[in-house]
């Protein structure tokens, strides 16, 4: 009986296991923290594959921005615990991409809790008592495991079960079903459905009903202890509805966030944006406690800005000052083409995080040279432009960022693919930054993006660079005409692509 209420206040309590002290973690940079020295020692120095000291935990991610969920997962690993070798299982070689559930090898509960602190795409992580085909397989484990787990269910902490699936949301009678099934185990904690000291967890995944739903993962039941839950709270706190100065290319603040772990952002790390637009990737950055920088070829959106109802200055100042972030230490008015660094300005900036144009929506466009023009007064000169195809901005940015990261630094940008256009061989490259994670963010039925990771792993050689430059020929990408593809009609004919350069900024 005791646990068929559970079950029923269970059933609405879905989502409010929240941890309070994310905000913090990420707004100081959880890889500062002081625990951070513990979890560190225990995974430094550890060759690939072993996991001696470490403990098995499951990974259940959340349903969405599938191919970005390990890449997060392994980066944040680097960023929170030091080590360049998180032990996943299965491999990615598995038939099963998609997958939600992931075991991984990690020193304790705490580094679990970091982890799942700092990911926007992992939901929860497990210590997992036992797992099976079928509730058969299951209570033979579960038996196996209870000697080993007797603190756990005897020493009188409060405690609720979540039964679920993974499929589709299961009837409370079903839940009940599990729960009381479980009453074998002897918990003996008080119920705790509000806040509880523990949460286990039951998760039933199955085969899909429909024939349209693609097998994410094998029909099994697990059973385990759970350590850590993900709080998203940042995708509201820092929400573009809320935003007093956005623009038709905002980048959406989950995503903005992800590539900020991508890139491994930190505490004091030094952060570019060179198409800053409204900034949505330097206020990512920052919450995490870095120095932002930014550069974009508008003068609209890094000195202007725009009036609001009340005639007051909106720009990306104030979004900054509205979530009380520390401003970018610069917003230049540059274009990409010609940066305005010295040539000799190298291993400055930990990470580059950017969503170049790419002409879907939004066309990229340079400087046009015009060494005779008579500039009259700079303040108020706006020099001319012209079209910037993808795959010359996408070799001034890997260029300019191989010059100005520091080795080991990360570049995280957006590129524009379609089926048919995309091809592996149109992933920028650059002889010093080497591809981390090249991942796919569909879009539409029509185009998708990919957002590439790269490394810097040696220090930048200008005349390395231009050899590899002439080598590879005039700058251009396969998604160079990636526009007249998704805007295509039926018969083939394009169709005009839209006017995006609003008067917004
Ligand atoms: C996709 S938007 C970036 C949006 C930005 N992430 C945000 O959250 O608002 C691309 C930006 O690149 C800028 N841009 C286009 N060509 C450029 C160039 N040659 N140099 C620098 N910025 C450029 C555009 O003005 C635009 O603001």
């Amino acid at each position: 009986m005791r646990m068929q209420s559970l079950a029923t206040l269970e059933a609405t309590n879905r989502g409010s296991h929240l941890r309070p002290d994310f905000q913090r973690e990420h707004s100081n940079g959880a890889d500062t923290s002081t625990e951070e020295s513990q979890l560190l020692s225990s995974t430094s120095g550890r060759g690939a594959g072993d996991t001696s000291g470490l403990k098995r935990y499951l990974v259940v991610f959340i349903h969405r921005h599938m191919e970005f969920r390990l890449p997060e997962l392994e980066a944040v690993a680097v960023l929170v615990l030091g080590c360049g070798n998180l032990v996943v299982e299965p491999r990615r070689s598995t038939d099963r991409p998609w997958s939600p559930f992931w075991y991984v090898w990690l020193p304790s509960d705490d580094a679990a809790r970091a982890i799942a602190a700092r990911t926007l795409l992992v939901r929860i992580i497990l210590e997992v008592w036992a797992e099976g085909a079928d509730w058969p397989e299951l209570e033979a484990g579960l038996e196996r495991a209870r000697g080993e787990k007797r603190r756990w269910l005897e020493d009188g902490r409060s405690m609720r079960i979540v039964v679920e699936s993974l499929l589709r949301s299961m009837p409370l009678a079903e839940q009940v079903e599990w729960i009381e099934r479980l009453g074998f185990m002897g918990f003996q904690g008080p119920f705790s459905l509000s806040s509880p000291e523990v949460t286990y967890r039951l998760i039933v995944t199955e085969r899909a009903q429909a024939d349209n739903v693609p097998e994410v993962a094998e029909p099994r039941v697990y059973f385990g202890r759970q350590v850590a839950a993900s709080n998203r709270r940042v995708i509201s706190n820092y929400a573009l509805a809320q935003r007093a100065y956005i623009g038709p290319t905002s980048m959406n603040t989950e995503v903005a966030f992800i590539m900020c772990n991508l890139a491994q952002v930190r505490r004091s790390s030094l952060v570019y944006d060179p198409f800053v637009g409204t900034g949505s990737l330097l206020l990512a950055a920052a919450s995490m406690g870095a120095v932002t920088l930014g550069a974009d070829i508008d003068v609209r959106v890094v000195r202007d800005g725009k009036r609001g109802d009340e005639g007051q200055v909106l720009d990306n100042w104030s979004n900054f000052r509205m979530y009380d972030l520390p401003t970018p230490a610069g917003l230049l008015r540059a274009d990409a083409h010609r940066p305005p660094f010295r040539d000799d300005l190298c291993e400055v900036v930990d990470a580059v995080v950017t969503d170049p144009p790419y002409g879907v929506r939004a066309g990229g466009r340079k400087g046009r040279s015009r060494p005779q023009a008579d500039v009259v007064d700079r303040a108020t000169h706006i020099a001319a432009l012209e079209p910037y195809s993808f795959g010359e901005c996408a070799r001034d940015l890997l260029d300019t960022s191989a010059r100005l990261l520091r080795t080991g630094g990360h570049l995280a940008f957006f590129m524009p693919a379609a089926t048919g256009v995309y091809d592996e061989r149109d992933v920028p490259a650059h002889p010093v930054l080497a591809v981390v994670a090249n991942c796919e963010q569909v879009l539409s039925s029509r185009y998708s993006r990919r957002l590439i990771t790269l490394q810097k792993v040696r220090a930048y050689d200008a005349a390395e660079a231009a050899a590899f430059h002439k080598s590879q020929g005039p700058p251009s990408s396969g998604c160079d005409g990636i526009h007249l593809h998704v805007f295509a009609q039926a018969d083939g004919a394009p169709i005009p692509k839209p006017k995006y350069r609003s008067k917004q900024f």
